[in-house]
């Protein structure tokens, strides 16, 4: 039952512990997702504007909810929108000030499992964007990036050790005939891995995929423009919760909340792991790390 599920929402109890969300209280939700965040603070009485910026990821959530109307979805605002919008959005849905924002990054399990795009090493296409409305796909980039480009991405945003050797592979491999797929992508990087000798502990094309996938989204840059938005839309008391799942985000998070500490924005931080019980049911959740921070 549990592996069919699009996503299994991670640090639940936390959030929910932290939010303490109850009628009369409004969050938003800046990456809806399947909603298994926004759904708890909707059944306690919440409101939730919840935002996305898959369409597909909209579309499949709104079938659910037009299959199944009743409470607790009537105190939600679904939006199809970029986080680096969230302000324009609340005001424009005339939601805010908010007692809370919730960002819980990265891409749900659907995403991985059924999305096609290229987020999975067995996928045939390669294109990791959310949005339709992104510029530049993964393929045009391992396509059409020169060596030095590639090299630098896999450094600065996946720290990857054979980011040199996997450059120059992907640069002698297209001039041969285009890369065409995710498989073939992961394949090239493997194969690199095994005539260096390397062992991964992980898939050895995880750290290029990430780093692919963080250039083609503009993570960075949207994560710092949402959280700026999002400080600027909370109540007095209200909380900003944060869970990230790789080193380049929480840097980002941990930076940014810290100037606003310094700036007198926010108060005392807290840093939340998951528990080993939580891991063993949902080994996804293993590199979650959840900040929480106070507006003053
Ligand atoms: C980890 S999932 C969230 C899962 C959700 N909390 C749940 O429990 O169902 C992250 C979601 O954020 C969305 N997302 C990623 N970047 C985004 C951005 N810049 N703006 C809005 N949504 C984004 C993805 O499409 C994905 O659905």
């Amino acid at each position: 039952m549990e592996k069919k599920r699009e996503h299994v929402p991670v640090l639940l109890k936390e959030v929910i512990q932290i939010l303490d969300p109850k009628p009369g209280r409004k969050f938003i939700d800046a990456t809806f997702g399947f909603g298994g965040h926004a759904r708890e603070m909707l059944r306690q009485g919440a409101q939730v504007l919840g935002l996305d910026w898959d369409p597909e990821v909209i579309k499949l959530t709104k079938e659910r909810l037009v299959a199944c109307p009743s409470a607790p979805w009537s105190n939600l605002t679904l939006v199809e929108a970029n986080f680096a919008q969230i302000e324009e959005v609340a005001r424009e849905s005339n939601f805010y000030p908010v007692d809370g924002v919730l960002f819980d990054l990265g891409l749900s399990r659907w995403h991985y499992k059924k999305a096609q795009r290229g987020f999975s090493f067995q996928d045939q296409r390669l294109d990791m964007r959310l949005s339709p409305q992104l510029p530049v796909t993964a393929l045009e980039i391992v396509n059409r990036w020169d060596y030095d480009q590639l090299n630098q991405i896999f450094i600065k945003l996946a720290q990857e050790k054979l980011a040199g050797p996997i450059a120059q592979a992907l640069v002698r491999a297209r001039r041969l005939k285009p890369i065409k797929s995710a498989t073939e992508l992961s394949q090239l990087v493997a194969q690199v891995y095994q005539r260096q000798g390397v062992k991964p502990k992980h898939h050895p094309a995880t750290k290029v995929f990430l780093a692919l996938r963080t250039v083609v989204n503009q993570e960075l840059a949207n994560l710092k423009t949402g959280l700026e938005g999002a400080v600027n839309i909370l109540v007095s008391g209200g909380k900003l919760l944060v869970i990230t799942f790789n080193s380049n985000e929480d840097r980002l998070v941990k930076q940014f909340l810290r100037e606003k500490r310094q700036q007198d924005q926010l108060g005392d931080l807290k840093l939340i792991f998951p528990s080993r019980e939580e891991i063993s049911q949902n080994p996804l959740a293993r590199s979650a790390q959840l900040r929480v921070a106070i507006r003053r």
